[in-house]
């Protein structure tokens, strides 16, 4: 069987680098090397709801946006299937029947739902949404509806597909062999599997306003490399700097290659040899900073700008959608249909009839 491969993002805002590094360039690989049946990208706009219930405008705004995204980092609807949760009922039914093979304290277990409760404030007072917590199981439709076997996602996503495999390992035990186990897939650079905020802080998120967008301006990137956080100690250029912590240099990890050396700061080889110096002293923050800005950039401009081309037409990106939905219903419904008939509650097929009028005729 060929790879069936499925992600998600939620449209709570626009894609960052960390989105770009941790999932998107995996996803672009993916695409380009083409050892797939079929490559899914779902804009899981229920999801974003589950914590968002009081703001659908935020959610309904950001489906275009992601979409941008998408088609500016090179995601191409020629090779890649794109769709809209809300749309593919399946999956509601499915998160139903799912429900019944997990336990409550396994679901609050989730290291993941864990976090993400403290950090949006769900505590006893507010109460938590049983959707939110809910939600690594109607994950776990996304995933399985489509029969996907390898789903590329941030580090932070592993209890999700943890939590899909037990409900597939489960489901087939109970009824019949009949959902596909997913395989999380993530970066192999471990820069890359969880890029921090330009503050230094753990994550890069919108509320702290420490991102850069893939759709940030150019002088706007600029500003923002120019306040990233570095190392504190390092104060005269002459100082002893440190790597570990220090944001210009996990991004270079993520981003830079020997190339951008030769073309840009050709007195180094590597990024180890600048690693080195930086350690030893006598190389300044303002460097290191306008090396990153010119390899970011060579990144970023050709994304910009295929972006605002795109934005130019969005008739066609609803249009992309359209078709993507259609296809993603095609499929989802048909594992619904298997699944109904594994759990034996398909009621209007040959089997039923003749095993009822057996029960009643005889
Ligand atoms: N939870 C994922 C995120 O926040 C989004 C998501 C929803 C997803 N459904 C998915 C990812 C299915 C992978 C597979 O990024």
């Amino acid at each position: 069987m060929k790879n069936i491969i499925l992600t998600a993002d939620r449209p709570t805002g626009k894609l960052h680098v960390g989105h770009y590094v941790g999932s998107l360039r995996e996803r672009l690989r993916l695409q380009n090397e083409g050892d797939y049946d079929k490559l899914f990208v779902m804009i899981a706009d229920a999801q974003a709801l589950t914590d968002n219930a009081g703001n659908p405008v935020k959610v309904r705004n950001n489906i275009i946006e992601v979409m941008l995204d998408y088609l500016a980092v090179g995601l191409d609807p020629n090779k890649t299937i794109f769709f809209i949760q809300s749309d593919i009922k399946a999956l509601s039914e499915l998160t139903m029947y799912y429900m019944n093979l997990v336990t409550l304290p396994r679901l609050l277990r989730n290291p993941t739902v864990k976090a993400e409760t403290k950090l949006r404030g769900f505590d006893h007072e507010k109460g938590l949404p049983v959707g939110f917590a809910t939600y690594p199981i109607s994950q776990a439709a996304d995933i399985t509806a489509f029969k996907a076997n390898i789903v590329p996602v941030g580090e932070d996503q592993l209890p999700m597909i943890e939590q899909a495999r037990e409900i597939v390992k489960s489901f087939n035990n109970l009824y019949a062999e009949t959902l596909v186990l997913p395989e999380a897939l993530l970066p192999t650079n471990k820069a890359c599997l969880r890029l921090p905020g330009t503050d230094g802080k753990n994550k890069m998120s919108k509320s702290l306003g420490n991102c850069i967008y893939l759709s940030d301006e150019k002088e706007v990137v600029a500003e923002k490399i120019k306040n990233m956080y570095t190392d504190p100690t390092h104060i005269k250029i002459s100082d002893p700097g440190h790597i570990e912590g220090n944001v210009v240099f996990t991004y270079l990890d993520a981003f830079c290659k020997d190339e951008h050396f030769k073309k840009y700061l050709n007195e180094y080889k590597n990024l180890d040899e600048l690693k080195e110096h930086y350690k030893l002293g006598g190389l300044g923050d303002m460097k290191i900073k306008k090396f990153l800005n010119q390899v970011l950039e060579e990144i970023l401009f050709p994304i910009r700008e295929k972006r605002k081309e795109y934005a130019k037409n969005i008739p066609y990106i609803l249009d992309i959608l359209r078709k993507g939905n259609k296809i993603a219903n095609e499929a989802a419904d048909k594992t619904l249909k298997e699944v109904k008939n594994a759990m034996g509650i398909s009621y209007f097929d040959d089997q039923f009839l003749n095993e009822q009028k057996e029960k009643y005729e005889n």
